[in-house]
């Protein structure tokens, strides 16, 4: 059982800093950089902004919370953990299904994820080859746009990636690229923010557009559309709703505090996304560029930002080189529960289960990426494969697994054990129990209809 290969290299991280960089090397990464201010911009800025912020302290934080706490009972796979525990608890078996959707979700995420994970890898051997230099909004879309329409250059650098991740996985060297990313993480949140500063000291006015752009609360604009990708995007953003971080709690131990080290992700979480969103849009106000450009905008706007400034070149590089690790602790995080289950319910080994699902996880990727190009109008329901899968997996599967967790965790299990475990005086559990049995499930609900409507 591959429980064991991970526990055995996860038991080395015996120290809650081992586990906390674990939990944000797979929360932080091209949903931070890439997904969450095309987002933003998309849904016309703040109304998404505010509203993401929201979910992620009053959604996103309790379902963490749960997910750890039930990976840490059940000491398994997300499948089986949710099995044995809720019989434990004396519920069906049938509570296996949560697992069962992640599972599948976090497969279908990977196929899209890679073709962005290998756009940023390809990003660092165009800022090397200094391609940005002295480039203007316009050289920088031309750029993107010859880029996006090169189908054999999109696949290599796919290819590559989710070769990396798969070699990774197989290889079980995971904790070594955690350790890597302990320079790397704290790297990357150091040249957000000379970008922010950056932005800051050339775009002056554009500067001050971006920061109302992101967060003058206007609820005039949220609109179930916007709601319902704002808790999608909470839920991606942390890894929620795909049993990986319920996988990652089966190798706390029990001294761990959750509440605070969920705060501790959360916070790292939101604040790599708003660093992004400061870096990015001040650019796209000063350049002209359009905030809903889509899932290509900081490809255009952060060259920008690399191609004038004193040694944009090497910031660049290494700015690409990061958001690639970056990417890569989250892909193999999605990579890691198809991996299991094969390991499991098949004869193949682990190098055999990892080969297998790489293979068919890149082989959808291929599809993906060229909904970006050649299969541009192949539509299904109105959307594009990479939409679609987008859609699927954000808006109805992540918010669905969410709910079950929550459902579970608050009406399945025993409170009073749950209240020991977290450590709660009376005034938090009165807090704790009227967020997880009503308002978050509630929320989620509702959401989840007014999105469809
Ligand atoms: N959270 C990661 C990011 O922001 C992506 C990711 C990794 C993810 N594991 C996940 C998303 C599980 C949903 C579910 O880039």
């Amino acid at each position: 059982m591959s429980t064991g290969t991970m526990k055995k290299s996860h038991s080395q991280w015996s120290s809650r800093m081992g586990f906390m960089l674990a939990a944000a090397g797979s929360a932080v990464g091209l949903g931070n950089i890439w997904k969450f201010p095309y987002m933003a911009g998309q849904m016309g800025g703040s109304a998404f902004v505010l509203t993401y912020l929201l979910f992620m302290f009053v959604i996103g934080l309790p379902i963490l919370v749960l997910e750890w706490l039930i990976g840490r009972r059940g000491q398994k796979n997300p499948i089986h953990t949710m099995e044995d525990v809720a019989a434990s608890e004396g519920h069906s078996k049938s509570w296996r299904w949560v697992g069962i959707i992640g599972v599948v979700g976090s497969f279908l995420i990977l196929s899209f994820y890679s073709v962005i994970g290998g756009w940023a890898t390809d990003y660092i051997v165009l800022a090397a080859q200094g391609s940005f230099e002295g480039a203007n909004g316009d050289i920088t879309g031309k750029i993107f746009e010859s880029f996006l329409g090169n189908v054999n250059h999109l696949l290599t650098w796919h290819t590559v990636f989710m070769a990396v991740t798969a070699f990774i996985v197989a290889m079980g060297v995971g904790a070594g690229l955690e350790r890597a990313c302990k320079i790397m993480m704290p790297g990357l949140g150091i040249l957000l923010l000379v970008l922010v500063g950056y932005a800051a000291y050339v775009s002056g006015p554009s500067f001050t557009a971006a920061f109302k752009f992101l967060f003058t609360p206007d609820f005039s604009a949220i609109n179930g559309t916007a709601m319902l990708a704002a808790l999608g995007h909470a839920f991606f953003s942390l890894s929620l709703g795909m049993g990986i971080m319920m996988a990652y709690g089966s190798y706390l131990g029990k001294d761990v505090n959750l509440l605070s080290t969920a705060c501790t992700v959360v916070i790292l979480d939101v604040i790599v996304a708003m660093l992004s969103g400061m870096a990015i849009f001040p650019l796209v106000f000063a350049n002209g560029l359009q905030p809903g450009e889509g899932p290509g905008l900081i490809f255009v706007t952060l060259p920008i930002a690399f191609g004038n400034m004193a040694g944009g070149t090497i910031l660049g590089v290494l700015f690409f080189i990061f958001l690639t690790f970056a990417a890569l602790t989250s892909s193999i995080s999605l990579l890691e529960p198809t991996v299991e289950l094969l390991e499991e319910k098949t004869p193949l080994g682990r190098k055999s289960a990892t080969i297998a699902s790489s293979l068919v996880i890149w082989a959808l990727g291929i599809a993906c990426l060229l909904a970006f190009n050649e299969w541009a109008e192949v539509k299904l329901f109105g959307k594009n494969l990479f939409d679609l899968l987008d859609y699927l997996t954000s808006k109805i599967m992540l918010p669905l697994t969410g709910l079950g967790t929550v459902v579970f965790g608050a009406w399945m299990m025993n409170q009073k054990r749950i209240r020991e475990e977290l450590n709660l005086n009376d005034f938090w559990f009165t807090v704790w129990t009227v967020l997880t049995r009503y308002i978050v499930p509630v929320a989620v609900i509702i959401i989840l209809v007014y999105g469809f409507l």
